[in-house]
């Protein structure tokens, strides 16, 4: 007969298994990475900096500081500033357009940071070979399945999918078409999904589809160690998925990058500021080039503006649309033990239900 103490023991030895499970999921990604859990945190402007890329990577994760427009001077004081509060492996985002472009990967490879993420385009193969050349790593961004193994060719060793879902600058496919488009047929280097991931039980799915990890962004934002305004952090709170909308284009003339944030203020000042470049436009008052200029010069500064500033009625608050899913301010570490427990808890889940089926096929018997 199965005593009291029998049935916790068997829940326990269930429990490691499941745990045992995710770990040989994502192994590929942890051992990519050189972290103990294959959670990235999505490099954000303003907001990846030390503090939050040294805490998630403090956590079992591995932080990427977001270079943006950052001068070669001031990303090797930020990368400095990182390893002076944690001796784990954190990454580096550059975007391939930066002017410096050269002189950022030289910064990040004299101070031995091991992974670079090349994002905002295409890179060359001269800045692969760079980077490889130099010692570190180095992670792709790709939005379709051609593309992804054009950069594999050219030497890009691992590579994130970011579905439509994601913050930020986004693409036009969600991340559940991606991943079906991608993964299946990418199996040589360790890919990442992303875009409005905030648990472990969808992050599982993905691992389950040949996903080696999972980045996340907005749930990381808000949390505890970021250094995003008290108002930017509010308002992921109080939002839920459907405000985190794609800026609007009015225009073919006119593209505009789809940007997912929270509508506000600004958001709306956008679209009548198109209207009124495309009157201006439309009457000889401005060429086509300025016009284009002056609707790409809308948002300038605005990131800014929203994360450090705090004024979210007019900066770009830019958010997944997991946002609705952040329900509190909370430490890194607590969040990533959550995305672990929820993960774990589908694969029991799981395996009850194959146990009540099939009993011989049950993780532990
Ligand atoms: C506020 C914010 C700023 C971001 N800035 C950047 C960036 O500078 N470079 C980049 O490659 N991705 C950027 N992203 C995208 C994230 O790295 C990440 O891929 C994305 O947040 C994942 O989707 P999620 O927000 O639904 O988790 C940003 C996202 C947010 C929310």
């Amino acid at each position: 007969m199965r005593t009291d103490m029998d049935m916790v023991l068997n829940d326990t030895s269930r429990r490691i298994a499941a745990r045992r499970a995710l770990q040989d999921l994502w192994q590929p990604g942890c051992d990519f990475l050189g972290s103990e859990v294959a959670i990235l945190g999505g490099a954000m402007s303003w907001v990846s900096e030390r503090h939050l890329v040294a805490a998630i990577s403090n956590a079992g994760g591995f932080g990427v500081i977001a270079c943006g427009a950052m001068t070669p001077e001031r990303l090797a004081e930020e990368i400095v500033g990182t390893q002076a509060l944690t001796d784990r492996p954190f990454g580096v985002n550059l975007i391939t357009m930066h002017p410096q472009l050269n002189d950022l990967v030289a910064v990040c490879l004299a101070h031995n940071v091991g992974h670079i993420v090349l994002a905002g385009g295409v890179p060359s193969g001269a800045t692969i070979r760079r980077i490889r050349d130099g010692g570190a790593r180095v992670i792709g961004f790709t939005p379709a399945l051609a593309l992804g193994k054009r950069l594999v060719k050219l030497g890009v060793e691992a590579l994130v999918i970011e579905g439509s879902e994601a913050g930020g600058h986004v693409g036009p496919v969600s991340l559940t078409v991606l991943a079906q488009e991608i993964l299946p047929h990418l199996r040589n280097v360790p890919v990442f999904v992303a875009g409005g991931l905030g648990r472990g039980d969808a992050i599982l799915g993905y691992l389950e589809q040949g996903a080696a990890g999972a980045q996340l962004g907005t749930m990381f934002a808000a949390s505890e160690e970021s250094i995003a305004h008290a108002h930017f952090k509010a308002a992921f709170l109080r939002a839920n998925a459907r405000d985190a909308v794609t800026s609007v284009q009015l225009d073919e003339r006119f593209p505009v990058i789809p940007v997912r944030g929270l509508s506000n203020n600004g958001s709306r000042r956008f679209l009548q500021h198109q209207a009124e470049t495309l009157r201006r436009f439309q009457n000889d008052e401005l060429s086509r080039e300025d016009a284009q200029l002056a609707i790409e010069h809308f948002w300038a500064g605005a990131l800014r503006r929203a994360v450090i500033d705090g004024d979210i009625e007019e900066g770009s608050v830019m958010a997944g649309q997991s946002v609705g899913m952040v329900k509190a301010v909370r430490p890194v570490k607590d969040i990533i033990v959550d995305l672990i427990e929820q993960a774990v808890d589908a694969l029991l889940r799981r395996d009850e239900r194959l146990h009540n089926t099939h009993p011989e096929s049950a993780l532990v018997k």
